[in-house]
C-alpha cells in the first residue's frame, strides 16, 4: 500500500528533483523560508483587540503572543519598505482573500466595478458571478486592445470618467505588459474613483523594481499572492497607500473574510522579503530578459508565441497562440501540457508558460535555449526525457542568501 509518506517522496522527487517547472503561477522558496514553515508559529493564535469590538483595552485576547506580534510588525514593515507603501497586511491567507479583503474595503453592496474581463486575462475571482455576485457588486470591463494585450487607456479613461464606478482594479492571470496607470489614475481622480492593483502574477518583479511600481505610480490600493513571481509561501498580501480604505479593510476582515492568519507563512514571507530587498532587482532582470529569450527561441523553432512585436513579453510569462497550436501543430493547450508533463516539463493547459521558476533555479538565458529545443521536441511527440533531465541537474537554487 502507498503510505503518506511515499506520495510526499514522490512528489518531491519529480517536482522538486526531475522536472522543470515552467507554471507561470508556481516558485519555489530558499530552504530557509521553507523552514520557517515548519516552526511553532505553525501552531500559534493571536486575536489582536483593535479587531475585535468589545475586547479594547487588551494588548490580545491570547497569551503567549509576544514574538508572533514582533513577526507581525516586522514582516508590515518589511512589506512597506519595499513595496513602498504606506499600510501592508499579511493576513489574507491567498491571492484570492486579498482581493476578497481589497473589493470588501474599497466597495459597498450596489456599486460598479470596472475590472480586466477573463477573455483578456482577468482574473476570474472578479468576474460577475464570482466574488462580485458575493458582495453585490455590479462588474463592467475596461476597454483592452487585443493587439497590445492592454487595457487601452484613453478609452479607459473615458469609461472612468462617463460611468464613474466605484473601483477600478487591473491586474491579471494572463498579464504580459505593464499599465498605464498615470491614465487611469488621471481618469480616476477627475471623478473620486478608487484604483486598484491586483498584482499576484507579477508581485516578484515588482518587488526587484521591474514591470511597475504601482504603490508609486498612484495606486490606492493593492492585492496580492505571494508565490507566483514572488518567490513565497503560498499566501496573501493587502497594500493600502489610504488609511482610511486599510482601516476598513482591516475592521472588515476578521470574521468576515477569514479568522487565523497562519503566522509560520508570515514569518516565512518575512524572509523572502529579506532575499527580495537584497537580491529582488538581479532575480526580476533575470525572470523578465528570460521570458524574452524563451519567446524568441520558440519562435525561431517555428513555435507559436504570440506578441514578438512588443518582445514577447515583459514579465514572467509567454503566451502561446492557441489557434496556431491548433492549426499547424494539431493540439490543444491541453495536449500540447500533456505532452510536456510526459517529459517533465510542467506548464498549465491555458497556453502560458512561465519563467520564474526556473529564474530562481538560476535558469539564464542559455537554458532558455536548451529548454525551448526541449518544448518543441516534446510538442512534436519525441521523448526528450533524458535531455530534460540533464537541463535540470544544472539548476541550483540562486538568489538565496548564503546557508
Ligand atoms: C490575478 C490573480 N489574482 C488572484 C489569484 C488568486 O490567487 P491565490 O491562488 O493566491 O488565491 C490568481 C490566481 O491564479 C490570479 O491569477
Amino acid at each position: 500500500m502507498v503510505e503518506l509518506r511515499d506520495l510526499v517522496k514522490a512528489h518531491e522527487d519529480w517536482r522538486l528533483r526531475e522536472a522543470i517547472n515552467l507554471q507561470a503561477s508556481e516558485n519555489v522558496m530558499s530552504t530557509e523560508a521553507r523552514s520557517l514553515l515548519s516552526t511553532d508559529f505553525a501552531h500559534r493564535y493571536t486575536l489582536p483587540e483593535d479587531l475585535v469590538p468589545g475586547l479594547a483595552g487588551l494588548k490580545n485576547a491570547y497569551r503567549g503572543t509576544k514574538h508572533t506580534d514582533a513577526v507581525e510588525a516586522l514582516s508590515e514593515r518589511y512589506a512597506r519598505d519595499l513595496f513602498r507603501s504606506a499600510f501592508a497586511s499579511l493576513k489574507p491567507l491567498s491571492g484570492h482573500l486579498a482581493g476578497f479583503m481589497l473589493l470588501q474595503a474599497c466597495c459597498k453592496r450596489g456599486d460598479r466595478i470596472l475590472v480586466v474581463s477573463s477573455a483578456h486575462g482577468g482574473y476570474d475571482g472578479y468576474m460577475p458571478g464570482y466574488l462580485p455576485e458575493y458582495l453585490g457588486l455590479t462588474v463592467d470591463f475596461l476597454p483592452f486592445d487585443e493587439r497590445t494585450w492592454n487595457v487601452e487607456a484613453k478609452a479607459a479613461a473615458d469609461a472612468i470618467i462617463e460611468t464613474k464606478p466605484r473601483l477600478v482594479l487591473v491586474g491579471a492571470s494572463l498579464i504580459l505588459f505593464p499599465y498605464n496607470l498615470r491614465w487611469l489614475r488621471g481618469a480616476c481622480d477627475d471623478v473620486g474613483t478608487i484604483l486598484g492593483y491586483d498584482a499576484s502574477h507579477v508581485l516578484g518583479l515588482v518587488a526587484g523594481g521591474e514591470f511597475q511600481r504601482p504603490m508609486m505610480e498612484g495606486v490606492d490600493v493593492l492585492s496580492a499572492s505571494t508565490h507566483k513571481s514572488f518567490p513565497g509561501p503560498q499566501g496573501g498580501l493587502f497594500l493600502s497607500n489610504r488609511k482610511d480604505l486599510f482601516d476598513r479593510a482591516m475592521q472588515t476582515f476578521l470574521w468576515r473574510i477569514q479568522d487565523n492568519a497562519h503566522w509560520n507563512r508570515i514569518a516565512s514571507t518575512a524572509q523572502v522579503f529579506l532575499e527580495m530587498k537584497e537580491f529582488g532587482g538581479a532575480y526580476a532582470k533575470q525572470v523578465v530578459a528570460n521570458s524574452k529569450a524563451l519567446g524568441k527561441q520558440l519562435d525561431l523553432r517555428g513555435f507559436p508565441v504570440k506578441f514578438a512585436s512588443l518582445g514577447y513579453s515583459r514579465c514572467h510569462q509567454i503566451h502561446v497562440d492557441p489557434i496556431v497550436l491548433r492549426d499547424a501543430w494539431g493540439l490543444t493547450p491541453a495536449q500540447f501540457a500533456d505532452r510536456l508533463e510526459a517529459n517533465n516539463l510542467i506548464v498549465d493547459a491555458v497556453g502560458r508558460i512561465g519563467t520564474s521558476e526556473v529564474t530562481r533555479m538560476g535558469a539564464t538565458e542559455d537554458e532558455m535555449q536548451s529548454i525551448a529545443g526541449l518544448i518543441v521536441r516534446a510538442a512534436r511527440g519525441e521523448d526528450v526525457r533524458v535531455e530534460v533531465a540533464e537541463v535540470r541537474a544544472g539548476l541550483r537554487l540562486s538568489f538565496v542568501f548564503p546557508s
